[in-house]
C-alpha cells in the first residue's frame, strides 16, 4: 500500500481537484486507488458521484465504532471513496481530539483495510497546518505538495516543508515529496517568471510539466465527476495523466531500494 498524502500550506490550490483526478488517473492504470477525504469540507466525493445527501464518512464511522468497509463508495472511474461524512460541529471536535490523541488511527484504519502492496491510497487535506495534515503525513509514503506559481504560494513553501520534515521524513518507510503547480496561465509573463524561479529552487521534486488552468475543470465538478472522465481530450486532463505518469515513477523509485536490499 502506498500512501500519499496530498498537502498545501495555501488554501484554494487544487489539492482536492488533483486528488480526485489523479485518483482518476491512476485506477485507469489498473491499480487499486482508494479516495480519502480528510477535510471536513467533504468535498473530494463530489468528484466521484457520490450522492449529495449522502452523510456517511470516516468521521461518523469513528465516532461510532464502525469499519470504514460500512463507509466505501464505489465512485465513478473505478476508484474507491471514503468521504469525510456529514458531522455536527460537537461531533467534528471530538472526532478532530480523538485524531490527535491517537496519531496512528490513520495508519492503523488503513492496516485494517488488507490492502495489497501495490494499491493506492490518495488522501485530501485541508490547506495549512491541522490535526488532518499531521495525520496524513504521519501515514504518508508520499507527499504531494500543489501549489500556484504566485508570490503568496512561493512564500508558504517552507512551512508545509517545515511540517514534512517533522511528521513524515522521520519515518523510514517516508519516500519523499513531490510538488506539482496548477492553474498556469501561460499568457501571463508574472506565472512564467515565477514559475521558473519554483523549478529552481525544488529542482527534480517539481513535476515536470504543469496543471493549465481550465474551465473545464469547474464544469466537470459541477457534474459530479472528474476532468478525466467529464472531458479526457482537454488541456488539463492531458497534464493530469502526465502527472499521474511521473507520480507512478516516483512511487516505483521509493519501493525499488528495498526490493534490492
Ligand atoms: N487547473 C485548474 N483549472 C481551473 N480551475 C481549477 C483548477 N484547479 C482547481 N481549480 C478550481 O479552483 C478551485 C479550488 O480548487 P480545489 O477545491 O481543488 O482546491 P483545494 O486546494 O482543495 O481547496 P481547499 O484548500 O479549500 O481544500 C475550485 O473551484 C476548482 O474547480
Ligand atoms: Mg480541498
Amino acid at each position: 500500500m502506498k500512501v500519499i498524502a496530498v498537502v498545501s500550506a495555501k488554501g484554494g490550490v487544487g489539492k482536492t481537484t488533483l486528488a480526485a483526478n489523479l485518483a482518476s488517473v491512476l485506477a485507469s492504470s489498473g491499480r487499486r486507488v482508494i479516495a480519502l477525504d480528510l477535510d471536513p469540507q467533504n468535498a473530494l466525493r463530489l468528484h466521484f458521484g457520490v450522492p449529495l445527501d449522502s452523510i456517511d464518512g470516516l468521521s461518523r464511522a469513528t465516532l461510532s465504532g464502525n469499519p470504514w468497509q460500512s463507509v466505501m463508495f464505489d465512485g465513478i472511474d473505478g476508484v474507491t471513496v471514503v468521504p469525510y461524512g456529514a458531522v455536527l460541529e460537537d461531533d467534528r471536535r471530538r472526532f478532530e481530539t480523538h485524531i490527535d490523541q491517537h496519531p496512528q488511527w490513520l495508519t492503523q484504519s488503513l492496516q485494517n483495510l488488507r490492502l495489497d502492496a501495490n494499491d493506492i491510497v490518495i488522501v485530501d487535506t485541508p490547506p495549512g497546518s491541522s490535526t488532518y495534515v499531521r495525520t496524513a503525513l504521519t501515514a504518508a509514503t508520499f507527499a504531494l505538495n500543489i501549489v500556484l506559481a504566485d508570490a503568496a504560494s512561493y512564500a508558504a513553501i517552507p512551512q508545509m516543508e517545515r511540517l514534512i520534515e517533522t511528521y513524515a521524513a522521520p519515518r523510514p518507510e517516508f519516500g519523499g515529496v513531490g510538488y506539482v503547480i496548477n492553474q498556469i496561465d501561460q499568457s501571463r509573463q508574472l506565472t512564467k517568471d515565477v514559475l521558473k524561479v519554483l523549478r529552481q529552487m525544488l529542482g527534480a521534486r517539481i513535476f515536470p510539466g504543469v496543471i493549465h488552468l481550465d474551465e473545464g475543470v469547474s464544469e466537470a465538478l459541477a457534474c459530479d465527476t472528474t476532468l478525466i472522465h467529464y472531458d479526457p481530450l482537454s488541456q488539463a486532463a492531458a497534464d493530469f495523466r502526465a502527472c499521474g505518469a511521473w507520480l507512478m515513477a516516483a512511487l516505483d523509485a521509493i519501493a525499488a531500494p528495498r526490493s534490492v536490499a
